[in-house]
Parts: structure tokens; sequence; C-alpha cells
């Protein structure tokens, strides 16, 4: 079985391709950028535009969609739709073109037309354009916020932390997460792609335990050995903060992640993945120190 990622090469997909090298799935890697494949099984493969889609999943059993961003580049509005929606319906085609009948979609925890912020409302929207598509059996992940060595969370509040000059004013404290293993994440697709459900299906990802915001900050305070009070903002200066803060380079906060943050991002307790972040975190967090 040989399997396209599209946007392989960020961090769930190294992951994935991990596990799905492990049980003797060939991988594709498809990226805008160049890149080196990490063992014999793994092809890299770069597709700059959606006419090259076709061709870049041709031959394969199935295709993955990791592609996603937490944030627009200022001055660029489109950005959310370009990559959540557009990008879905080129693959649906793609699909359609190449004769591939297998696509796994990674969406988010709280994805929906319906939601807050335009990162989830983009999200629903494609998750259900990759449903909708004709003849394609569809499975989609609905993760909350994912750890693991090389994430951008803890790893981004860490290096946040360091700089924290004994107190970190942090915006929406109270919202609940339950952080799921990022090997965790990359089994249940795994095993959603060996087995031969129906397709349709819609998996919400949720780590064992639940966590506010102010905890997870806290813990990863803790392992990073600095000794900081987090002080929870309330609602108008958790605003105030994101209005500020994403005028800066790389958006470190925004006006759409407050947004998001109005919703936990909890699953109920039937579906539940094993490893608790106590388990991973240690060794990466803590290494850093
Ligand atoms: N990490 C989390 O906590 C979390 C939680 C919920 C959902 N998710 C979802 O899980 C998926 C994987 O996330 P991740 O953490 O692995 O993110 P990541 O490391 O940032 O990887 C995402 C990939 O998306 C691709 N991408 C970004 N902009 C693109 C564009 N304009 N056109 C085409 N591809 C583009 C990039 O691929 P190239 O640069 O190689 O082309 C990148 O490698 C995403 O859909 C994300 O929304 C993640």
């Amino acid at each position: 079985m040989r399997a396209a990622l599209i946007g392989g090469g960020g961090f769930v997909g190294v992951a994935l391709t991990a596990e799905l090298r492990r049980r003797g799935v060939d991988v594709r890697v498809v990226s805008r950028r160049a890149g080196a494949a990490a063992d014999a099984g793994v092809e890299w493969r770069v597709c700059a535009s959606a006419r090259q889609l076709p061709q870049a999943v041709a031959g394969c059993d199935c295709v993955v969609n990791l592609a996603g961003i937490l944030n627009k580049r200022h001055f660029h509005a489109d950005d959310f739709r370009r990559v959540h929606i557009r990008l879905v319906e080129d693959i649906v085609a793609a699909c359609g073109e190449a004769g591939v009948s297998r696509l796994l979609h990674v969406s988010a925890l709280n994805a929906s037309r319906n939601a807050p912020s335009e990162y989830l409302r983009t999200k629903g929207e494609g998750e259900d354009c990759a449903h909708a598509a004709a003849g394609i059996r569809t499975t989609s992940f609905r993760p909350s916020v994912i750890f693991g060595r090389g994430d951008s969370f803890l790893n981004r509040f860490a290096a946040l932390l360091k700089w924290a000059p004994g107190v970190f004013p942090l915006a929406c404290a109270d919202t609940m997460f339950a952080p799921v293993f990022v090997g965790d994440v990359a089994r249940a697709m795994a095993d959603s792609l060996g087995g031969d459900g129906a397709g349709g299906e819609r998996l919400p990802l949720c780590g064992p335990q639940d966590r506010s915001l102010r905890e997870i900050v806290e813990y990863t305070a803790h392992l990073a050995g600095r000794r900081i009070n987090v002080v929870g903002l309330p609602d108008t200066l958790s605003l105030m903060q994101a209005r500020v803060l994403e005028c800066l380079p790389g958006k470190p906060f925004s006006m759409d992640n407050y947004l998001s943050l109005q919703v936990d991002s909890v699953c109920d307790d039937a579906r539940r993945c094993a490893v608790a972040m106590e388990e991973v975190a240690p060794d990466y967090i803590g290494a850093a120190r």
C-alpha cells in the first residue's frame, strides 16, 4: 500500500510517516518545499500548485490531508479559506482524476460552520467538503490540541516562559483542552487506513485528561524549571492582548485564536486516547532545560 501525505512534512505528518512505515506502508510526502525522504520507503514529492496535485497523488491507494494553518499571514485575508477549503476541493478533484478512492482528512475538534472563529469555521467547511466527495471513502479526524516532541504548543509556551519576569499573563486561562499525544493521533489514522470501515466517520481525538490552559502552562513552567505565577486575564484584557499580539510578527496570539478559545476543546468520555502529557512532555520540555 502507498499513501500520499499532503503537508506530510509537518509535526503530525512526521509521526504518521513513522507509524505507516512501521506497518509496511510506502509513504509519499507531498510538500510545497524541497525536502529529504527519511528512509527507503519514503518518497518526497514537491507540489507547488493545484495543477500538480493529480500527478502528486497518482499511483497511491490513499491520500491523507494534513495541511492546516493556525493563523492568517498579515495582509492575506484569504489564507484560511485557501488552505482549509479550496485546497480540500483541489485534493478531492485530484483524487477523482487520479482514481484514488480513500481519503483521510485532519480537521479539528469543534470545527463547524457555526463555530466562533474563522479557523474553526473554515476547518468545518473543509471537513464537509471532504465528506461530500462522490466516489471517495473519507474519514476525518478531529483532534484537541496535539503534544509531542516538536509540537508548537508546549514548546511555544516553554519558549515564552523563558522570558517571563516571574509573572505570566494568560488569556482565556480557563478554557479546557484534552491534549492528545501525536503518536496516538498517528496510530488512530493508521488503524483507520488498515480497517475496512465504510468511510464517513468523523472521529474526535482526545487525550485521557482534561486540563485548563492555566494548568497546562503551569505544568510547562514546572518542566522548564521556571517559578512563574500564571495570572489568568479577565475577558476584556484577554481580548486586548489578542489585539496587540496579532500585530506582532508571527502573531503569537490573534483575535481568531481568542475566538477559538471561547469553546472548550474536549470530548465526551466515550473515546479517549491513552497517552497523557505527563508521560511524554518531560522528555522534551525538561530536556530542553
Ligand atoms: N498540532 C495541533 O495541535 C493540531 C490540533 C488540531 C488540528 N490540527 C490539524 O492537524 C493538521 C496537521 O497539523 P500539524 O500540527 O502537523 O501542523 P504543521 O506542522 O504546521 O503542518 C501542517 C502542514 O500544512 C502544510 N501547509 C501549510 N500551509 C499550506 C498551504 N498554503 N498549502 C498547502 N499546504 C500547506 C505545510 O506543508 P508544506 O509546508 O510541507 O507544504 C505543513 O507541513 C493540520 O490540519 C492542523 O490544522 C493540529
